[in-house]
């Protein structure tokens, strides 16, 4: 099958489109071909073998990359119940040490009860945008956040890929919601759902006027100690990535009413099948700022790293639709 190959850890520009081994199956797995794809930041940790490479995808070269994706099935193994070849699928690899595949490439193979059932009126391109970070942030805001109908909940970083769906899903929970952002980020937050837009580069959060239930800190540039006192009793702080302020942080919250938690993504048909739920209602939305042909994958991640982008990039597989 045609994929991007990484050979060793380097520069983006040392990736290569060639032909690898179709992925094996499992019994309890299916086999996917991919339509679409798009980029995540943990892309360009695993291209560089930097920022807990090793944690996320097996060092073990040569490799295909990329985790989001969307397509239709073309196998499945002998104890899969409940899919069948042709079906329409969206979901993301593991996030995981042991994952040794990519969805920049032809096929994946999968858990069967890791992916979810793409609407027939939603694109492949719309799918795989929000596979991770719809995910990431309805896990985030739901499971370690609890956050309800009538609270108020604080997206740090509301316009990155993460930040903007958490946005739409707090909202789809039933919470006010506020947003961190560039200025010129503002109105494209606004649009999402948010009440209140706060430009990070002016007001430091700290100094907020208001009581808040969760904070999601999507953009992972503050801590459980800078936003506690803004909490009320019982509301969350939550963070994307581990690091040694967010262990201080979990350590001072178990003499808090306080809570501090890390959200960790994982792959779950239920979640994925609201997501797709909500994009088919047109309640969220991926912003896909380009879509890229896989020929130009060194391309998409540079824009990326960039950090230039609004929402998220996709790449399309096989032709371009009519
Ligand atoms: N734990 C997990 O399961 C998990 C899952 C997904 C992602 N992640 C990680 O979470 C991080 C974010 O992912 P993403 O896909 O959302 O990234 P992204 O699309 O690059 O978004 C990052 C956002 O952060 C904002 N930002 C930058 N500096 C800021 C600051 N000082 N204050 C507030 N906002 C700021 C930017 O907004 P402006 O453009 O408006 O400046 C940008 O939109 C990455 O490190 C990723 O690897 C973890």
């Amino acid at each position: 099958m045609r994929a991007v190959i990484l050979d060793r850890n380097g520069p983006i520009d040392s990736l290569r489109i060639g032909e690898m081994d179709a992925p094996s199956m499992s019994a309890d797995e299916i086999l996917v071909r991919v339509h679409a794809a798009a980029v995540n930041p943990a892309d360009l940790k695993v291209v560089s073998g930097k920022d807990g490479a090793a944690f996320i995808h097996a060092r073990k070269f040569p490799t295909a990359i990329g985790y989001d994706f969307s397509g239709v099935v073309e196998k499945v193994g002998a104890n899969v119940r409940g899919r069948t070849v042709g079906d329409e699928v969206f979901g993301f690899l593991p996030y995981s040490g042991t994952n040794k595949q990519g969805s920049f490439a032809e096929l994946v193979s999968v858990k069967a009860h890791a992916v979810g059932v793409k609407p027939g009126g939603v694109s492949h391109e719309q799918a795989a945008a929000s596979a991770t970070v719809g995910c990431t942030a309805l896990q985030g805001l739901r499971d370690k956040g609890g956050l309800r109908a009538g609270q108020r909940a604080l997206i740090n970083g509301a316009s990155g890929g993460v930040g903007s769906f958490a946005v739409q899903i707090a909202r789809q929970l039933g919470a006010e919601v506020w947003g961190t952002a560039s200025a010129a980020n503002a109105d494209f937050v606004r649009e999402l759902g948010a009440a209140r837009v706060i430009d990070y580069r002016k007001t430091p959060l700290r100094s907020l006027d208001a009581k808040l239930d969760v904070v999601l800190d999507a953009a992972v540039t503050s801590s459980f100690q800078e936003v506690r006192g803004l909490l009320n009793a019982g509301g969350a702080y939550v963070t994307l990535l581990p690091s040694t302020s967010l262990f201080v942080g979990m350590v001072s919250s178990l003499f808090s009413s306080k809570r501090c938690g890390l959200v960790m993504v994982k792959s779950r048909a239920a979640d994925l099948d609201q997501l797709g739920q909500w994009l088919a209602a047109g309640e969220v939305r991926a912003s896909i700022d380009e879509t890229f042909p896989l020929s130009e994958i060194t391309t998409a991640l540079s824009v990326q790293e960039s950090g230039s982008i609004r929402g998220k990039l996709a790449i399309r597989l096989g032709e371009p639709p009519p």
